[in-house]
């Protein structure tokens, strides 16, 4: 796993933004994995400035998004089809076609997963999955004991998940408690994976993927098994790792590795 260790989270959001828009204008037609959350917001933020400098083509790119909330329809303010369109795909112009997330409101769950698993596939597969992680070590919502080569499903989400996700919903507002997700091995069949954890809420959890035991205990550590897996991060992020001094050895201040 490459380890970029930035000094502060806007930095390690711009680098985010950066990967994706270089892919984008080598690629303008790549698939993209995205993700949503607060982490989120600032690369999104960047990648809609890169976007407008020009890097890379704003509306080519196909996107799908690891997961919705059961029960959600598109329209819902705290969806997160909402969410993209309003931090994401409103501000470039991507045509909706291009964009796919998972029905929250689907009358049939089970299906709804089985088409989105084949929409990707029909896609090509995803190019770059962008992740977040949970400070309980989930990606996607696929929580601690999540199968490892899962695909997308139902999971109920934790009660910290439930909990981390109640300031983006109104008081007295009920927080949904199931989400439609990619699975684990959804996740790693794409090409390229890069997890962006900042502030120091996301320490413990990026100790357990980067130095803990693979395990589904810690659902993210299963990108040690990814060919092609980055971390960026915050210092905050990373206080608890052991090993910061390589690391910053390697990539100082996340930048290109000394050779
Ligand atoms: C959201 C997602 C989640 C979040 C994670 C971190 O699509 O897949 O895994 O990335 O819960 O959320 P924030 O960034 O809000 O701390």
């Amino acid at each position: 796993m490459k380890i970029l260790i930035h000094p502060d989270a806007a930095r390690a959001a711009g680098a985010v933004a950066d990967r994706i828009a270089d892919l984008l204008a080598a690629r303008p037609g790549a698939v993209l994995g995205l993700a949503t959350g607060g982490t989120m917001e600032p690369v999104y933020a960047a990648l809609i400035d890169r976007a407008g400098q020009g890097r890379f083509p704003a509306a080519r790119f196909t996107s799908f998004n690891l997961d919705e909330y059961v029960g959600l329809g598109p329209d819902h303010p705290q969806s997160y089809h909402v969410y993209m369109r309003r931090h994401l795909f409103g501000p470039l112009g991507l045509p909706p076609g291009q964009a796919h997330l998972p029905r929250g409101d689907a009358p049939d769950l089970e299906a709804e997963a089985a088409r989105y698993e084949a929409a990707i596939a029909a896609a090509g597969g995803i190019d770059l999955q962008l992740l977040g992680i949970g400070a309980n070590g989930h990606i996607g919502f696929n929580e601690p004991s999540s199968s490892l080569v899962s695909r997308t499903r139902v999971k109920t989400l934790a009660r910290k998940t439930v909990e981390d996700n109640r300031r983006f919903f109104g008081p007295g507002e009920p927080v949904p408690r199931h989400a439609l997700t990619m699975g684990i091995g959804t996740v790693m069949d794409a090409a390229e994976v890069v997890l962006l954890a900042t502030g120091a809420a996301k320490a413990q959890a990026v100790a357990a993927m980067v130095e803990g035991p693979l395990s589904a205990s810690c659902p993210a550590s299963i990108l040690q098994m990814h060919a092609k897996a980055t971390l960026v991060c915050d210092r905050a992020a990373a206080a608890a790792l052991r090993m910061t001094e390589y690391y910053e050895t390697v990539h100082p201040e996340g930048g290109a590795p000394q050779l």
